[in-house]
């Protein structure tokens, strides 16, 4: 007997996006990636929350909305429907969409808040120092220094302030969170992103503020300080609430604590201290890891809209047309920044990683085998004959698809679907070494034949599986080729009843019955130019200007 499936809650988490501007490459990876992870959990059997959504008490959507003659309001409605959009068109698997201006949300900042007033974790002080208004940060003076006191992201300059805030106790609790890290080193991942976190709160923490004060202009945006109609909450504080607002209901409490926040290094400090020690404060079990991805760059140089040097929309729609949003899902998910190097988009890398991955790689190997099976079997799976001194094929699975899981555990996404793409290279290897298609010259040889194709179609259709939640189109293709279940929209696969199939069962080896028939579809991944030009951008006519 396999061991039950998992069924236990897992929660994972995208940013929430600012709206001053448009969703561009970065907000798409990491949402993809959250996506990916999800989809294969779900698959897996877990009760899966997604959530991602938008930031929307910025002070620079305030100055952007007036530069258009809008309300703060109408500018963030516009964008985070944007989002949306965006996120819909690439068929992304959200179980909710927040926006911090939502009601449900700004009321539970307020009882948050007055939480740590009562227990004295939030107190009134002075600010004095500086602060960069690119990236809504508070910036310390050693920190300003080092950078000539411009912002370290942007490059403008940092405003001098002075003001009446209230604070929030950080330093009462670094020692528990560096105990914490200590016990839980996945907290924050990867390995030299903890090292930084670490580095930093042996230096001491201290007290953070986390209102500002309403200046005029911005009267109706942000969530007032409890019992203080001077102070906001400060943006950010604002903004980190959302993980535990949006589950914060009876249906959904079971979801906290969150399995992992997916981040991008530029907000480490936010997610990895500062919340955890606010949870702390309010005495919420803390998430199991802030998951800390890098950069996409372009020629050396992170892409921010603030810099207007990113692959926005349009330029991802160009691709998606152009190579299928599969084909654009997997570039992202395998050469993405994952891990703690940046990762720079080049046209030609695409192109090459396309052809070999997909077009000479999983799509080459399904319609090799495919072929073969309808040529010499008339389009019906043949028996598994055993063959003299053949591969453990049932021990090569079992592997392949163990590794997709520990490492979509670890949102590994790169290295769970090269577990997908190197049973099916497994699968090309043997198809050379054995050449069926020269011993099926001899009809005496057919069963051995046979044997060779049946194990091809059955690591192959492992293979599509550990492959779907990136594939999300062609991996169907593939297992309707070989008249398999397909995933349904959210990634899950259903008996006839409606269950969940676990993945791990599936997966399982001779699932696939000799006698069902196969058939060779059209190519999965055409093969692409690299003389070809990169696709031309596509213009959304409705988006806003
Ligand atoms: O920081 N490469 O929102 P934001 C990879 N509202 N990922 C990138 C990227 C790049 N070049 N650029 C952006 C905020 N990202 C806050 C977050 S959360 C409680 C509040 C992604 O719109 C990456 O996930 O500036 C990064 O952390 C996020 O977008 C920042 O988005
Ligand atoms: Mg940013």
């Amino acid at each position: 007997m396999p061991p039950a499936p998992d069924q236990s809650p897992f929660y994972i988490t995208t940013p929430i996006y600012y709206v001053n501007d448009r969703p561009h490459i970065g907000h798409a990876y990491t949402t993809i990636v959250a996506d990916c992870v999800a989809r294969f959990m779900r698959a897996s059997g877990r009760d899966v929350f997604f959530l991602t959504g938008t930031d929307e008490h910025a002070e620079k959507v305030v100055t952007s909305a007036a530069q258009r003659g809008l309300t703060p309001i109408e500018w963030a409605d516009v964008n985070a429907a944007e989002f949306q959009k965006a996120f819909t068109e690439q068929r992304l698997t959200h179980d909710d969409f927040i926006r911090t201006t939502q009601q449900r949300h700004t009321s539970k900042v307020q009882a948050y808040i007055q939480n740590m007033l009562d227990s004295g974790d939030v107190y009134l002080g002075e600010y004095e120092g500086w602060y960069d208004p690119s990236q809504e940060e508070y910036v310390t003076e050693s920190e300003a220094k080092q950078h000539e006191y411009k912002s370290p992201v942007t490059g403008r300059d940092l405003e001098k302030r002075k003001e009446h805030n209230y604070f929030f106790r950080l330093s009462a609790y670094a020692d528990r969170l560096a105990a914490h890290i200590a016990q839980h080193p996945e907290f924050v991942e990867p390995e030299a992103r903890r090292n930084e976190v670490l580095g930093r709160l042996k230096t001491g923490l201290q007290d953070v503020p986390i209102s500002r004060r309403v200046r005029e202009g911005d009267e109706a945006w942000g969530v007032l300080m409890p019992g203080d109609d001077q102070h906001r909450v400060y943006v950010w504080i604002d903004a980190l609430f959302n993980y535990l607002s949006a589950v914060d209901t009876d249906d959904r409490r079971k979801y906290w604590p969150a399995q992992t926040h997916v981040i991008a290094k530029d907000i480490l400090w936010f997610h990895a201290v500062i919340w955890p020690c606010m949870l702390m404060a309010l005495g919420k079990d803390l998430p199991g890891s802030v998951y800390t991805h890098a950069y996409w760059v372009r020629e050396g140089r992170k892409m921010s809209k603030s810099l207007g040097n990113f692959l926005d929309g349009p330029t991802i729609r160009g691709y998606v047309e152009a190579f299928s949003l599969d084909a654009w899902r997997w570039y992202m998910l395998t050469r993405g920044p994952l891990g703690a190097t940046d990762a720079d988009f080049v046209h030609a890398n695409f192109v090459e990683v396309y052809n070999a991955d997909l077009a000479n790689g999983i799509g080459n190997a399904a319609s090799r085998v495919a072929n073969m099976i309808r040529k010499y079997f008339d389009g019906a799976c043949p028996e598994n004959t055993p063959r003299e001194g053949d591969r453990e094929w049932s021990v090569i699975a079992r592997a392949h698809v163990e590794r997709a899981s520990e490492c979509m555990a670890k949102t590994d996404t790169a290295g769970a679907l090269h577990a997908g793409l190197s049973l099916s290279n497994e699968v090309d290897a043997y198809v050379n070494e054995t050449a069926p298609f020269k011993l099926a010259k001899d009809p005496a040889n057919l069963p051995e034949v046979g044997g060779i194709l049946y194990r091809c179609a059955e690591a192959l259709r492992i293979a599509a599986i550990l492959v779907s939640p990136a594939l999300i189109t062609k991996s169907s293709a593939m297992l309707r080729n070989f008249s398999q279940p397909l995933p349904d929209s959210a990634g899950r696969f259903l008996d006839d009843a409606g269950s969940v199939i676990p993945l791990h069962e599936l997966c399982a080896w001779g699932r696939l019955e000799p006698g069902t028939p196969v058939v060779k579809g059209e190519a999965l991944f055409p093969r692409a130019d690299p003389k070809d030009d990169p696709p031309a951008p596509i213009e959304d006519e409705d988006a806003p200007q």
